[in-house]
């Protein structure tokens, strides 16, 4: 595992996002996933920040989002898809051709499934997956229990995530399945970013890192990847730091 380690969350942002200008400079048609959450919205603004002063071109990009809250769309305040759209796809200017998303509103789900795994398969492995994760050490919404073998799925959200969940919603939401790529497509992934930040997150980022690999704790899984860059700020590091 490579850990990058900053002062601040700022400093975190600025390095995961030239991480990714850096990829699409090498590789201007990569094939990249992006995640929501609070966890990358400093990147995206440092993305834009580039994009505005001509230092990237993400024209021939192809985007995958990583998961989405069963039943919510791209026009629901909270969801995944309303959150890339507002902050990295509108501003930087992709154009609907060149993002692929799961419809978490369809009436066939695993069709849904089906056709981002599909997608994956022909124009994949995804060159970069940039990560958040859970305090209770998921990715996307591969829940504590999942089979390391899975590709794209539907899941029951774990408590913690229903939880913690809220924090992106202005009204209570009742919040019960997420649709997800699986662990196999971020261990088929080139490159693997994950980010954290925040006090918060440091128990999850030490099992990560330290404790055995298992689904308990979906994130230990990256252990076994060849590629995989954790970027942290200080606080989400603490405890391996603690412990060293
Ligand atoms: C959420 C999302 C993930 C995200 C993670 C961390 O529930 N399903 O895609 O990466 O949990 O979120 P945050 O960055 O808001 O802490």
């Amino acid at each position: 595992m490579n850990l990058h380690v900053f002062e601040s969350y700022e400093e975190m942002s600025v390095n995961v996002a030239q991480c990714i200008i850096d990829l699409v400079k090498e590789k201007p048609d990569a094939l990249i996933c992006l995640p929501g959450g609070s966890t990358p919205l400093g990147t995206y603004r440092e993305l834009v920040k580039a994009v505005q002063e001509g230092r990237v071109d993400f024209s021939r990009v192809t985007f995958v989002g990583l998961d989405e809250f069963v039943g919510l769309g791209r026009e629901d305040e909270g969801s995944c898809q309303h959150f890339l759209f507002t902050e990295v796809y509108g501003p930087l200017g992709i154009k609907e051709s060149q993002i692929h998303l799961f419809d978490a509103k369809a009436s066939d789900l695993q069709a849904e499934c089906r056709r981002i795994d599909e997608l994956l398969f022909r124009r994949g492995p995804l060159d970069l997956i940039l990560l958040g994760i859970g305090v209770n050490g998921h990715l996307g919404f591969n829940e504590p229990g999942v089979s390391f073998d899975s590709y794209c799925h539907v899941v029951d959200l774990d408590e913690v995530t229903k939880t913690v969940g809220q924090k992106y919603f202005k009204e209570p939401k009742q919040l019960s399945q997420g649709i997800t790529l699986g662990i196999k497509h971020m261990l088929e992934a080139r490159k693997v970013v994950l980010a954290a930040n925040g006090p918060q997150k440091a128990e999850a980022v030490y099992q990560a890192l330290r404790g055995e690999v298992t689904p308990s704790l979906p994130a230990s899984v990256l252990q076994t990847h060849p590629n995989a860059h954790f970027y942290l700020d200080k606080a989400a590091y603490a405890k391996v730091e603690e412990t060293r």
